[in-house]
């Protein structure tokens, strides 16, 4: 997203519940920094029907739907705003195909191999066009519209 010199770009990358639960936050931001990344902002937030149901409002008439959404509220998610060069597709490369089950096996280095489930589980999320990141960062780190409820890492 919106490029800020030095042909710098802006991605929002998410480790959804699964991720946090099974205390994959740390492994992930250190392949963050590892590849290169700047993390800009980070977050850590629970989200409610409504925000979750907001942020993936693309897929609203989707089947899966519904369970996505419960699965996005069933915890805290960290949020994170990431910084490189073409970081929109380098986090997308790193983070692996839609289904981990797939991913295991196309891409068995990916972040979803390594802590996603399946097709809905797939534990991280990053967005997928430059227009997609603009909308995300603002969705979570503009003051007026902060998706979800910040948490103390203590309460985690
Ligand atoms: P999508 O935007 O297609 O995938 P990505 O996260 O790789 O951009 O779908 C958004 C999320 O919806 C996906 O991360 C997990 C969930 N999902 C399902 O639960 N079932 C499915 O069949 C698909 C395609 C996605
Ligand atoms: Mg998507």
């Amino acid at each position: 997203a919106s490029s800020d010199g030095a042909g710098s770009e802006r991605t929002l990358a998410i480790v959804k519940p699964d991720g946090v639960w099974s205390n994959h936050a740390e492994e992930i931001k250190k392949i963050v920094l590892a590849s290169g990344f700047s993390i800009l902002q980070e977050k850590t937030v629970q989200l409610d029907e409504e925000s979750a149901a907001s942020f993936y409002s693309e897929h609203s008439k989707k089947k899966f739907f519904r369970s996505l959404v419960q699965y996005m509220i069933s915890g805290p998610v960290l949020v994170m705003v990431l910084e490189k060069e073409n970081a929109i597709a380098d986090w997308r490369m790193l983070i692996g195909p839609t289904d981990s089950n797939k991913a295991k096996i196309t891409h068995p280095r990916s972040i979803r191999t390594m802590c996603g489930t399946d097709a809905e589980k797939n534990c991280v999320h990053g967005s997928d066009s430059d227009q997609s990141a603009q909308r995300e960062i603002s969705f979570f780190f503009s003051s007026e519209t902060p998706g979800g409820t910040v948490m103390g890492h203590d309460e985690l």
